[in-house]
């Protein structure tokens, strides 16, 4: 069979060569050629009114759904896996996907661990293609996991044609592609793990899945280098993206949806890494606040919400007389230039001076705290340094501060309030119009502020 012809696209204005160029001839841009291939003509007839069809007469179809076993991978999920879905996991090398869909897989192939019911469609066989590990080294990974099935096939091949023509023979009724970046179409020449190569490999497979409506995971990493074009391209593609989270110093990882055409984004699932693979965390708060010191200055509770799911975690901040000119001014897990905001709102409306200060303010377990609702645990910390006065340890804070010192409300308040009153918090500290609000007090002594001072003279 002879090669089909390729050509190089310039990705900013279509411009078309022959062969690879640095810059763009027609537009100027630099390095933004990519290999495509040539799409062969195919001449349609115009008869397409046929396929006109008005929504309200479009069978309605019940989305079937597979749980997995795994809670916290369902949840990402948005309730179990859909035949046909394509499904992007993303993430550091090292971070545990493999071990992820190695455990995942089992659970499903493994009717007695699975849920019974949502399971009554056994799959019968599962493929894992692996073009990074050998057979070898996944099953000493399958054997820290206790994991031993004769339906999960391993598959070493890289060639994508071939995995699909395996795959039509024997019907799998799930495949794992690790990692995307090791596969390849002989149709391009370009190297495998280029952005031609994923995209047309990545489509493929996406074909094949719609027309047997069979799930496929793609596992792709994303390293913090170059490389990060891999599988971001593959975004707008895949109908669910999964961005493994978690650094290696600490052992817990979050899976956050990013994408999910078959459920709510935002979601995370929170596993943390043992000696046989990922546990599920049912109760992250209580992991984020296992080693809270109590009784020391400078660390409070703040109750903020990732996706739909109340997480409790304790905020420091650090605040000492500076021994340089300029005081230095570190945040990790929140952003830098709301703190730098923060400082400042404190300094001009409550008259709290840290200008000669050293100001360094952390979320404990390494986790990233995104919303405004942590302002307000962060003016208690910095505070709580400041004039060395402990927070009572059963008291918590989310709240957004504005510019002019004032405490505004926040989203979410009831789901918040209900976490921390079941964890056994008792004080909650709040804006004064999400108080009002309320329509319950879930057995907390629910403070609420209207303004910055008033938490200076609370603390
Ligand atoms: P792996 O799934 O291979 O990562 P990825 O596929 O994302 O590159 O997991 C790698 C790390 O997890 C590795 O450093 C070892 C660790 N690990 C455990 O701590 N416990 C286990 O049971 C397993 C299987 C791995
Ligand atoms: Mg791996």
């Amino acid at each position: 069979m002879s090669k089909n012809k390729t050509t190089f696209q310039c990705q900013a204005c279509g411009y078309n060569s022959p062969k690879w160029l640095g810059k763009c001839p027609d537009c100027g841009e630099w390095n933004s050629f990519i290999e495509e291939k040539e799409a062969p003509r195919v001449l349609k007839s115009s008869h397409s009114v046929e396929k006109l069809q008005p929504l309200s007469e479009i069978a309605q179809v019940s989305v079937k759904r597979r749980l997995t076993g795994i809670k916290e991978l369902d949840r990402v999920l948005g309730g179990g896996l859909v035949g046909g879905a394509v499904i992007l996991i993303g993430g550091d090398p090292g971070i545990g996907k493999s071990t992820l869909l190695l455990q995942a897989v089992s659970r499903l192939t493994n009717n007695s661990l699975g849920n019974t019911k949502a399971c009554d469609t056994k799959p019968q066989l599962v493929f894992y293609v692996s073009g990074e590990e050998s057979p070898e080294q996944i099953k000493l990974r399958a054997e820290r996991l206790s994991i031993s099935s004769p339906d999960i096939i391993l598959f070493p091949e890289t060639l994508i044609e071939n995995i699909i023509e395996t795959s039509k023979r024997l019907k799998p009724s799930i495949i794992v592609i690790d990692s995307i970046q090791t596969v390849y179409t002989d149709e391009l020449t370009s190297a495998p793990g280029s952005v031609s190569q994923i995209r047309e490999s990545a489509s493929k497979l996406m074909l094949y899945a719609k027309k047997t409506a069979t799930p496929v995971f793609l596992i792709g990493h994303v390293t913090k280098e170059g490389a990060i074009a891999g599988p971001r391209v593959l975004e707008h593609l895949v109908d669910t993206v999964l961005y493994f989270e978690g650094d290696r110093g600490h052992s817990y990882r979050i899976i956050r949806t990013i994408k999910n055409r078959f459920g709510s984004t935002n979601e995370i699932g929170v596993f943390s890494m043992t000696d046989s693979g990922l546990s599920e965390i049912e109760n992250p708060s209580e992991l984020f606040l296992s080693e809270r010191p109590s009784g020391v200055s400078g660390s409070t509770v703040i109750a903020s919400i990732e996706g739909t799911r109340p997480l409790l975690v304790e905020i420091q901040a650090l605040v000492s007389p500076t021994t340089f000119g300029m005081p230095r001014r570190t945040s990790m897990g929140v952003d830098f230039n709301r703190v730098n905001l923060l400082i400042a709102v404190l300094e001009k409306k409550a008259g709290v001076q840290l200008g000669g200060m050293d100001v360094f303010v952390n979320i404990v377990g390494g986790l990233r705290i995104n919303e405004p609702a942590a302002d307000l645990g962060i003016i208690a910390s910095l505070v709580s340094s400041f004039r060395e006065i402990p927070i009572d340890s059963t008291a918590f804070f989310f709240g957004e501060a504005g510019l002019t010192g004032e405490i505004r409300a926040v989203s979410m308040a009831e789901h918040r309030l209900r976490e921390a009153a079941k964890i056994g918090f008792k004080k909650a500290i709040i804006p004064q119009s999400n108080k009002e609000r309320l329509k319950k007090d879930f057995g907390l002594d629910i403070f609420g502020l209207k303004n910055i001072e008033e938490v200076i003279e609370l603390l």
